[in-house]
């Protein structure tokens, strides 16, 4: 797709769109920013191995849209295949969503971890640099930190060892993005720590489907209530927090999604030039467990069975985010209350699972 030109109906202008390829973009988090971005006046690109999404969210993006995105089935692996999408399309920047996010898989199979999310982001960006360089938005956790000693934690707080193989391809990605940025002139970067997205886009066209059972509470919960999961257990209600349960800091997916277009434009007006610069995406609110699932039933009415359990191997008792950077440099905030992100999660799930009600 080349570059396209377009006229303003009032003034003679033309704009040159840029175009930005969204890897893992048929995921839960990349259908997301395509919407966003497209609605920010971006050319979309869509690469997806399909290995943890299916052509759901897809489509839900056309529906939203009314474009439908270019998109490649390709493994971010495959250098070969990456070469091609540059070589057919005048790429602007990236957005690197692709890897795989299971923190419980990732120890049972680091090898996976570490050569999928490690060598997807590598080949990403060699072929980025051979084609010029650009813009990339690098898609990082709050895991990163661990369980911090002072919260809420800032982008300073000091990155504790990683306690899953997940949570060091992580860090190991921050550290190659950093050392690239240096050593390539042509690339900018920034990099994005997301604390607990959950959600849906408010049409319930697209949202979380993970593959199989859930890892991720939200969904977990949304399965639950919609009669596929039998019941929730909540992990551990002995940690050191109001009611015993383990505190979050849960961010609406489009809030997240907003995030990213801020984060390319910081880096289009090169105010970030030579440097990799990190943000923490969140709502500085802790949230528990037990709130969550109450705020859910509240404002859904529906009821959710579950159980206590014991604790989840991996976890972290509590972390939430400071998130005065982005507000300040990216101009970012979240806007939408917990409610409304718990509706549209649960909106989303009717809608797939053709439940009226
Ligand atoms: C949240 C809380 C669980 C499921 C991880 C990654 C992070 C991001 C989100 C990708 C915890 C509890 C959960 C359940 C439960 N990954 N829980 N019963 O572990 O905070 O973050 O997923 O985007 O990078 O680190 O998220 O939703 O799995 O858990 O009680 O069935 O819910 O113990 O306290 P987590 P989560």
């Amino acid at each position: 797709m080349r570059s396209l030109f377009y006229t303003h109906f009032f003034f003679p202008i033309f704009v040159i769109m840029k175009n930005i390829l969204v890897t893992g973009g048929a995921g839960f988090i990349g259908s997301h920013t395509a919407v966003e971005l497209i609605a920010a006046g971006y050319g979309v690109i869509i690469v997806d191995n399909l290995s943890n999404a299916d052509t759901t969210c897809l489509d839900g993006v056309s529906k939203i849209t009314g474009i439908k995105i270019p998109f490649y089935k390709v493994d971010c692996c495959d250098k070969r295949e990456m070469q091609k999408i540059f070589q057919e399309n005048e790429i602007d920047g990236a957005i690197h969503f692709a890897a795989f996010k299971a923190v419980g898989e990732s120890v049972q199979k680091p090898l996976m971890y570490y050569y999928n999310n490690i060598s997807s982001f590598t080949t990403l960006l060699e072929v980025m640099v051979e084609s010029g360089g650009g813009n990339v938005v690098f898609s990082s956790s709050a895991t990163v930190y661990g369980q911090a000693d002072v919260l809420p934690v800032t982008e300073e707080t000091p990155r504790k060892t990683a306690i899953s193989p997940y949570g060091n391809t992580k860090q190991i990605c921050e550290d190659i993005l950093q050392d690239a940025v240096r050593a390539h002139s042509g690339l900018q970067g920034v990099i994005l720590r997301y604390f607990n997205p959950i959600g849906a886009h408010p049409s319930a066209l697209i949202g979380e489907l993970p593959r199989g059972i859930p890892n991720n509470l939200v969904p977990f919960i949304t399965q639950t209530a919609a009669g596929i999961r039998r019941e929730l257990q909540i992990f551990g209600n002995d940690y050191n927090t109001p009611d015993g349960t383990a505190l979050r800091d849960y961010i609406d997916i489009v809030d997240l999604a907003a995030a990213h277009v801020l984060a390319l434009k910081r880096m289009t007006d090169h105010k970030g030039a030579g440097k990799c610069e990190i943000f923490n995406v969140g709502t500085g609110v802790p949230v528990s467990v037990m709130e969550l699932v109450l705020k859910f039933q509240e404002v859904n009415k529906v009821n959710l069975k579950y159980k206590i359990t014991g604790r989840r191997e991996g976890d972290v008792e509590a972390i939430w985010a400071d998130t005065s950077l982005a507000n300040k440099i990216l101009g970012w905030k979240t806007s939408r209350p917990i409610e409304e992100t718990l509706a549209n999660a649960w909106a989303w799930e009717k809608k797939l699972r053709g439940i009226i009600s």
